[in-house]
This record gives C-alpha cells, structure tokens and sequence, in this order.
C-alpha cells in the first residue's frame, strides 16, 4: 500500500487541476474552441503521428499553490463522515438501459484497491454535491483494463443506480465500445466527478479539484494502457489543452506516460448525430493503437467492420 499511496502522492502532484474559472467549463464550451489562456501547468504531451497532430503543451509557470490540491482534500481509507447511500443503491422504479454488469474482471489485488476506493468515494463530503446526490457513481468496469474511458459526471438515471453512463449518453457509449472489441465489462468507465452536479450542469472547478484525487488514484491503480477522454471536461481535467474538442479529438497526448486519445462525449453525439463518423474513426485510431500496445482485443470479431483493421497479433 506504501508504494500504490506514494504512486497516487506523484500523480496528484503531476496532475493539477486545469480549470481556471467556472466558464470554461461553461456548456457552450463543450464543443468549441475558443482561445484559452496558456496552461498553469501539464504534464501533457501531443505525440506527433503526423505533421497535423504536432501539438506539444510544454510544461510552463508552476501551478499556484492554492490550485494544488491540498493534502487534507486527499480521500484517505477511513473517515468520520456521516453514512451515505451504499454505492449500489437503486430505486426500485430504476430500469437501466444498458444490462447488469457481470462479474468483474482483473487482478485480486486491483479489485480490492478499488472496492476501497469506491468505499472511500461513498463516504466522501468533500465537495458541495455530496449533498444533493443520491448515490455515489465510482465507475465500473475492470480492474486491470487495457482501456479506460473517462466522462464528464453522472446524470439523473447514474445518480439514481450508482452506475456511470447508463442513459441514453450510455447506451451510446455502450454501443460504441462493443464496436471497438470491448465491454463494458472488459474495459472500465470513469468520470472526472462522482457525484452529479445538480440539474446535469457541467462540474464546478471546485468540485473537479475535489475529486481529483480520487480520480487520480482510480487511474494509478487500473493501470489502462489508453485513456479516452469522452468530451472537452474530461479532456481538459486531465491533459490541461487549451484547445476545443474539435481540435484535439482523435489525437495522442500523454498523461503520466499513459496514452491519451480524446473524441466527443456520447451525449453531443445525440445531439449531432452527423459526427458520429468521426468517433468512428477516433474509436479505431484507439483500438489500433492498443494493438500496437500489445493489448489483446477482447472480441476480435468486432474489428472485421473496421476500414482499416489493425494487424491480427503475432502468435
Ligand atoms: N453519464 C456519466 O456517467 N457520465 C457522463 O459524462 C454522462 C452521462
């Protein structure tokens, strides 16, 4: 445990919060790419596929020492915290669309980290939607997965089953992971906050830094060869760009030495059914980029609809 705390110590260090004010998580924000200002910090780096992608976020000024999350805002194993709803609550009225998730998968010891880690989010009070929530939405998926999908925060039907991405943003989601050879079983889903913002508004910066270290530790712990960052929130939470989705989606950054591949959330793919194409095409690009990875595609037979399908492994 020393050595898994010290490893989430690094990354929380490594990490900063790269929200500098409630608008530029504001909701028109999302998808556009407006001028930001430089980020206070990144440990991001764009790896240059091509002359297109070239993007580099040098690290620059140092993060201020209030934006640093403090240690106290760090989730520790136990807490005095008033009870809360059990992370698998669910209203009895509750129906999701997407189906119950079977066992879960990955090593003992990453499976044991991760029911403290959701027993530590379920007591959490650190942030003002704690108050509101019903239940506390972790993420789910395995405990050892090759890929990890992160989102912006839970919904109403997420709040009410303690399950991320299970509206109709999820079955989305769902789709488009079986498509990509995985599951929802095979590979994880997270979100940057785990508790939902009121009225599905876009999380504060103060709830996000709260967060973050639990988001943190999620991510040292799962150990995923790929991250895909699902919308501009969770793109920016994690890589710092001061870009817009549009720019950035379908290209490799790193974080901490792990591959990040941003593409738009599911929910703006509802609402703009036109650009689905280019998830299509960001979804290979990831999947590509796994086999190269050495990662083994749960259900090959799903690539056979790729137009460019990644080379079969070497024996
Ligand atoms: N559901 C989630 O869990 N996360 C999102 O970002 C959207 C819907």
């Amino acid at each position: 445990m020393a050595e898994s705390d010290d490893r989430v110590r690094r990354a929380i260090d490594a990490i900063r919060v790269h929200v500098r004010s409630e608008s530029d998580f504001g909701s028109d924000a999302i998808e556009r790419a407006a001028p930001r200002p430089a980020p206070m910090a990144s440990t991001a780096t764009v790896v240059a596929a091509s002359p297109e992608t070239t993007i580099t976020n040098e690290p620059t000024a140092p993060l201020a020492p209030s934006r640093v999350p403090a240690p106290s805002n760090e989730p520790v194993a136990t807490s005095s915290a008033p009870a809360r709803p059990a992370v698998d609550a669910r209203s009895p009225a509750f129906v999701p669309r997407v189906a119950p998730l079977g066992a879960r998968l990955g090593s003992a010891e990453a499976r044991a980290e991760l029911d403290r880690l959701e027993a530590d989010v379920a007591a959490c009070t650190l942030c003002k939607l704690h108050a509101t929530r019903t239940c506390t939405v972790p993420g789910e998926g395995n405990a050892s997965p090759d890929l990890l999908f992160i989102g912006e925060g839970p919904g109403e039907e997420e709040d009410r089953s303690g399950r991320p991405f299970v509206g109709r943003a999820g079955e989305l989601l769902t789709k488009i992971i079986g498509a990509m050879g995985f599951s929802r079983e095979t590979a994880h889903i997270a979100n940057i906050v785990k508790c939902r913002p009121p009225g599905n508004r876009v999380p504060e910066p103060d709830e996000i830094a709260a967060c973050q270290p639990y988001l943190m530790r999620q991510i040292v712990l799962l150990k995923p060869k790929l991250i895909c960052t699902l919308g501009l929130p969770a793109t920016r939470t994690i890589l710092g760009i001061t870009q817009g989705i549009k720019a950035v989606r379908g290209r490799e950054f790193v974080w901490n030495d792990i591959p990040v591949i941003p593409t738009f959330h599911p929910a703006y793919l509802l609402r703009n059914p036109d650009d689905k194409p280019l998830v299509w095409q960001d979804a290979q690009t990831i999947v590509r980029r796994l086999v190269q990875l050495g990662a083994s595609i749960p259900n090959p037979d799903a690539l056979k609809k790729f137009k460019d399908p990644p080379p079969e492994p070497s024996a």
